[in-house]
């Protein structure tokens, strides 16, 4: 079955796509013809997003909350269901990061990305189980190549994206029972928007350093391997070569992957 006539009759579900790749998600998923669901906290951002979409008007929801708010995704949940009828999949996406040794980050900054990152991801699969257990749906969590090794200066956002693991990991096995499907995607370096923030040591959202172009991906070559992944219902996807790299180092020589990354640590 083609990625097209797949999403075609499928609700997708998909946190923090005013922007980046959930926004990527969402347009392919509504080219497919299929229905999304955009969430996000800047209102305006979101309906700069509807208006670019307009011509979906009728398959498009956007929703304003924080996916760390446990009510507001009852909430969504409700709104989809009264809508659109049903939930296919959920992708939790939603992600933010921060940078700086332990040492110096703010506590604030610290809770901001265990929030998102972590309980934004169990809160909305909290909300979605459900609703997803009667369509036999699907739920795919966003990582990335952080999720492999502790990173030193990106250590809240390794142990957010880490932890992720745990949970499609447990999920596939609870879920197995109602044909739910729980994957992962390591996602790999990925163009960003020009808005994109990331959180210094003292809480200051400052722009994304530019990454070199020969390890980034575009948004709709990553936004197309996960809705490949769901299809496939593939538990684990690594994208890139240096996520593939890592992920092979990780599980096979984790010794020498922890003294590359010390080198090179060193050498910044
Ligand atoms: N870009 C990469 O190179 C890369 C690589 C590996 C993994 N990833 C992962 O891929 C995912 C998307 O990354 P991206 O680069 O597309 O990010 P992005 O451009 O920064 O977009 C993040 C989206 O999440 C929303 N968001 C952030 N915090 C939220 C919250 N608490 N509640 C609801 N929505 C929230 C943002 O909207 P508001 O700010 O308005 O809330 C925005 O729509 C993240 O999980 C990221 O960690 C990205």
């Amino acid at each position: 079955m083609s990625l097209q006539s797949f999403y075609s009759d499928k609700v997708v579900l998909i946190t923090g796509a005013s922007m980046g790749i959930g926004k990527e998600l969402a347009r392919q998923v509504l080219v497919a013809g299929g229905k999304a669901v955009i969430t996000g906290r800047n209102v305006s951002r979101l309906q700069a997003v509807q208006r670019e979409f307009e011509s979906y008007a009728d398959h498009l929801i956007i929703h304003a909350g924080d996916v760390a708010d446990y009510k507001d995704n009852q909430v969504l949940v409700e709104k989809i269901i009264a809508q659109f009828g049903k939930l296919d999949v959920l992708i939790n996406n939603a992600g933010i990061s921060c940078f700086g040794e332990v040492e110096v980050l703010q506590e604030d900054v610290v809770r901001q990305v265990v929030d998102t990152n972590i309980y934004g991801s169990v809160f909305p699969v909290m909300a979605a189980l459900p609703e997803l257990k009667k369509t036999k749906g699907s739920i795919l969590f966003v990582s990335s190549v952080a999720g492999f090794h502790g990173l030193p200066g990106h250590s809240t956002y390794s142990l957010s994206k880490m932890s992720l693991k745990a949970l499609a990991q447990s999920l596939r096995t609870e879920l197995l029972q109602h044909g739910v499907f729980a994957g992962i995607a390591y996602v790999g370096f990925t163009e960003n928007e020009t808005d994109k923030r990331t959180i210094s040591p003292n809480g200051n959202p400052e722009p994304v350093p530019q990454r070199p172009k020969r390890l980034v991906a575009s948004r709709e070559e990553t936004a197309v391997k996960i809705l490949n992944q769901i299809r496939n219902r593939k538990a684990e996807e690594i994208h890139g070569w240096l996520g593939k790299f890592t992920g092979v180092m990780s599980r096979l020589f984790p010794s020498l992957l922890h003294l590359l990354i010390r080198k090179n640590y060193k050498k910044r």
